[in-house]
């Protein structure tokens, strides 16, 4: 028997609960009956918002303004920002954020009770909130233990979703650009089970997060593997900005490690300075803004100093900074520098190198987070708002989602009454499918892609390097769907299904863009 829900969430990170905890309080209130289902690959905290260092970006000083939010989010985009969905994010920031608060989300305060705002790349100003170095973590606990209050929301852990239901399902043709295409519901492993299950609903929010996994070097966790903006493509769903793949300019250097650990934007709005292999200060010679401009800016001087010295990585220096409030700040970066590998900041500077951080484009969604699907909305790191343009702006990722989680429950508990839970949705069929005898394959061709994606389609680019992935690419697709279509489904065949649809999107939105603008560099675009 399916399951049956009136609101289905594919994730648990800050995307998916912000959403889930305002619609159970909003029927909570009302005193109706809904069914919440929230599903999740693996255990529910197991998310990039639990791994967010930084913090969330507001307007919470009175020196600071919104048009001031709102020109830093516009540069750092390289102007390819969506100005009204910047104006809705920074506006609205200061309300959801209060409401993260109201949860129990706990935010560093001074010794005088003001909150403790501090500074990131890109940041005319002081406003980021933070917790420590370990906001993300501090944000899914409240988030999740508010959950845990509701009984109307289900957690569904260790359940994968392999694929959205739409027409398609019931046998009709649909085009990516028709108008009347809908969803309802995915099809869903219990991945202890190894049974595929109709999870029904009447709306369903895809917030399965970033593409990390695609890359070798990453800060993204494993769950990082583009499942939800690949089912919605192949849903019929609309993607944008694939190319602007955002690095982030200083992950720890510790070879072999994957994801790698992060040396948060905060350890140099905090007087970090970032120097080169022979432990000279180089920014100057790349913005006047030194280690504190933009991601895609720093990142490719840093990728410009390590080619130019031959050298796997740069450093942060903090050796000048006052020690008690360092660690006061980045108890956890310090603990990991130490426990890890040795680092004393007191004396010895941090090595870093750019790892893939964030994925900027993602599902086309509206300003209240609909796809063209109906019933299907995407929220958090899977969508494309137009909020980050070419480039994110620093601490607006985690901001954006609870913004958007926000519009998107309004427009869901409006829409309740036109929307209904489908009985004609067939079983999932896997008949003529085995149990692959050895994933070998599967390692070997994930390991390809990941070559692949990091050496052609990094922080720069060429048209030659694109086409190599590209062609490189169609051969592990064509090798992976056979594999695929002879296989039951298991989480690591359709992960790498989602992995290659992913890398497809990328590599053709950075091969059909002739500027170079924010992320995307691509040497042949250089007039
Ligand atoms: P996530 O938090 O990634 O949650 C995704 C959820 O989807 C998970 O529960 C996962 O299990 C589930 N899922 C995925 N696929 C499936 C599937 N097929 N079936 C079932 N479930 C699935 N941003 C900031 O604004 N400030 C910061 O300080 C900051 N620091 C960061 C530091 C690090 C190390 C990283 C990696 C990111 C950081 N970011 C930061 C970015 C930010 O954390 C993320 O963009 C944001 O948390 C994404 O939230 P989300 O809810 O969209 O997705
Ligand atoms: C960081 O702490 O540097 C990450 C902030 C972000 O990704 O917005």
């Amino acid at each position: 028997m399916p399951h049956k829900f009136d609101y289905l969430i594919i994730g648990s990170g800050i995307a998916g609960l912000s959403y889930a905890t305002k619609l159970a309080r909003y029927y909570g209130e009302k005193n109706q009956a809904v069914r919440i289902g929230v599903i999740t690959k693996v255990q529910a905290d197991e998310t990039n918002t639990k791994y967010a260092q930084g913090g969330i970006a507001g307007v919470w000083s009175p020196d600071d303004t919104f048009e001031k939010h709102i020109d830093d989010t516009m540069v750092a985009g390289d102007f390819l920002s969506d100005r009204h969905i910047v104006e809705i994010v920074v506006r609205e920031a200061p309300e959801r954020i209060q409401e993260l608060i109201d949860y129990g989300t706990r935010f560093d305060k001074e010794a005088d009770g003001d909150y403790d705002l501090a500074k990131e790349g890109g940041h005319s100003d002081k406003r980021i909130l933070h917790f420590k170095d370990v906001t993300g973590a501090e944000i899914e606990r409240a988030l999740l233990s508010e959950v845990a209050r509701h009984s109307s929301i289900e957690v569904f852990t260790h359940y994968f979703a392999v694929d959205l239901i739409t027409r398609h399902h019931l046998g009709e043709t649909v085009h990516r650009y028709d108008s009347n295409n809908e969803c309802f519901g995915a099809y869903v492993l219990d991945t202890n089970t190894g049974q595929v299950d109709r999870f029904l609903a009447r709306t369903t929010m895809v917030a399965t997060g970033g593409i990390g996994q695609v890359y070798t070097n990453t800060t993204n966790p494993v769950i990082a593997t583009g499942d939800g903006i690949a089912m919605t493509y192949r849903a019929k769903g609309i993607c944008k900005d694939m190319e602007f793949i955002q690095f982030h300019p200083t992950a720890l250097y510790e070879p072999g490690k994957k994801p790698n650990f992060l040396i948060s934007e905060a350890v140099r709005g905090f007087g970090g300075i970032l120097k080169n292999i022979k432990g000279e200060t180089f920014m100057e010679n790349y913005d006047p803004r030194l280690s504190l401009a933009p991601r895609d800016i720093v990142a490719r001087a840093i990728d410009s100093e390590m080619k130019k010295s031959g050298s796997q990585h740069v450093y942060i220096d903090v050796t000048h900074l006052d020690y008690e409030k360092f660690v006061e700040h980045f108890p956890n970066i310090t603990a990991y520098c130490k426990d890890r590998l040795g680092i004393d900041i007191r004396k010895d500077f941090i090595p870093v190198v750019p790892a893939q951080h964030y994925m900027c484009g993602g599902v086309r969604v509206d300003e209240f987070g609909r796809t063209n699907l109906h019933h299907l909305y995407a929220v958090g790191e899977c969508a494309c708002t137009g909020l980050h343009g070419a480039n994110r702006l620093a601490s607006n990722s985690l901001l954006e989602a609870i913004v958007f989680g926000h519009r998107a429950y309004e427009k869901s508990i409006e829409a309740f009454e036109q929307t209904s839970v489908r009985d004609d949705i067939p079983a999932w069929n896997d008949s003529g499918t085995t149990h692959p005898e050895e994933l070998v394959l599967v390692t070997e061709i994930k390991r390809e892609l990941e070559a692949i994606m990091s050496n052609y389609v990094g922080i720069v680019r060429s048209n030659r390097r694109l086409k190599r992935a590209m062609d490189r690419l169609e051969l592990l697709h064509i090798e992976h769907e056979e594999l695929y279509r002879q296989s039951k489904v298991s989480v690591p065949i359709s992960e790498l299904r989602n992995m290659i649809e992913v890398a497809y999107l990328v590599i053709k939105a950075a091969m059909a863009r002739r500027d170079n603008r924010g992320l995307h560099f691509n040497i042949d675009n250089v007039k």
